[in-house]
């Protein structure tokens, strides 16, 4: 087993990994909890598979426990679901003391985690990830969120979990194209940090699927540390996604995120080439990483759609976007671009 800590200015938690990790987290939460209620927010995919083991660990040490489920996918990430959720939580009892469990991908352990960080204004939450993107990504870190008609996450609040609690064997029951989601922001990881990520994705996913995921948290943990509310350092993590966002938002939200991220990740490699130097072998090298694991190198929008698309989303600071470039594989950076020249990029 391998366990990380994160340690940020609102709390330190501990990420524990390992096959069968979720058989201990009526034992973790029996340490650090004050109250004896639990809610589980969970999906109506992932409740047949996992509720009942959960609850059956929750329950043996000693929790009461009761069950949200969502119907699963994005649309559930909404501001309707999250009321019926903070209703649910009042009316199940819940104190101040009591912990929402978010079990699930990363659409429940948004919005759970979101309804945590406002109800009677913010308990106790743990994350059980039970997709390779929350596993990798939104589980650690503390950014809950839902979305608004006007775009995604575009309400929310950092909430940093008790504990996260990762069992690898939940990859088992997940579906191929979830996996290859996941491995879109993976690829991510391999460029922003360069190091043995990116070998063992070279080497194979599936013969390195536990070291993978360690190195991921261990990435995702070091930049959340050094910048816990994204003021400047943690914009990395978003290198590839701005057009991915527009891409996104182009087809209708169809593309998934993280093959997205994979089309993203490669045009952006491909104007590092063009404006920051990194060497074009870099950006060939995870071209074929993402054509081994057939994620798309390229969008099937052009420059001006996306460039249009990019301009119009919300999160932009005024008439500039910023933007991550890298000036090799291992060395990414954040800048702000006028709008009128980011066409130039997705070129
Ligand atoms: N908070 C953050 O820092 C952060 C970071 C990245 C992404 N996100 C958010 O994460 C969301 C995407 O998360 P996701 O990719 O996990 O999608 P998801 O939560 O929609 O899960 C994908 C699908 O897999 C199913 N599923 C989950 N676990 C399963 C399992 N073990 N076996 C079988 N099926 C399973 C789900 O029911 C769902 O249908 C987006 O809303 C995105 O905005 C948040």
């Amino acid at each position: 087993m391998s366990i990380l800590k994160v340690k940020t200015d609102s709390g330190e938690y501990e990420v524990l990994i390992r096959k069968g990790a979720s058989s201990d987290i009526g034992k973790k939460l029996k340490q650090i909890a004050r109250g004896n209620k639990t809610a589980i927010i969970t999906d109506d995919v992932v409740m047949p598979l996992y509720s009942d083991s959960i609850i059956g660990e929750l329950s043996g040490c000693g929790f009461e426990t009761c069950v949200y489920v969502l119907p699963h996918g994005e649309a559930s990430k909404n501001g309707r679901e999250y009321l019926k959720i903070l209703e649910f939580l009042a009316e199940s009892g819940l104190d101040r003391r009591d912990t929402v469990v978010a079990l699930g991908g990363g659409v429940v352990g948004d919005i759970a985690g979101f309804a945590a960080a406002t109800y009677l204004r913010g308990i106790d939450c743990v994350q059980i990830p039970t997709t390779l993107l929350s596993m990798t990504d939104s589980s650690v870190g503390g950014k809950t969120a839902i979305d608004l008609k006007a775009g995604k996450n575009l309400a929310g609040a950092f909430k940093q979990p008790k504990f996260v609690a990762i069992d690898t064997d939940f990859l088992e029951t997940l579906p191929e194209a979830e996996i290859k989601n996941g491995l879109g922001e993976l690829i991510k990881y391999a460029v922003i940090d360069g190091g043995e990520i990116l070998t063992m994705l070279e080497d194979g996913f599936g013969k390195n699927v536990q070291k993978i995921v360690e190195a991921a948290v261990d990435i995702k943990r070091r930049v959340v540390e050094a910048d816990e509310k994204e003021s400047g350092l943690r914009r990395i993590l978003n290198f590839g996604h701005t057009p991915a966002h527009a891409a996104e938002k182009l087809s209708g939200f169809t593309l998934p995120h993280g093959v997205a991220v994979a089309a993203g990740v490669n045009l952006m490699l491909r104007a590092s080439v063009r404006k920051a130097d990194c060497p074009a072998r870099d950006a060939q090298r995870i071209e074929k990483l993402c054509v081994k694991y057939g994620l798309p190198v390229a969008f099937e929008y052009t420059a001006k759609r996306l460039a249009e698309a990019s301009a119009g989303d919300k999160k932009t600071e005024g008439e500039f976007i910023n933007l991550v470039l890298a000036d090799k594989i291992g060395s990414v950076f954040s800048i702000k671009v006028p709008k009128t020249e980011l066409e130039e990029y997705y070129l």
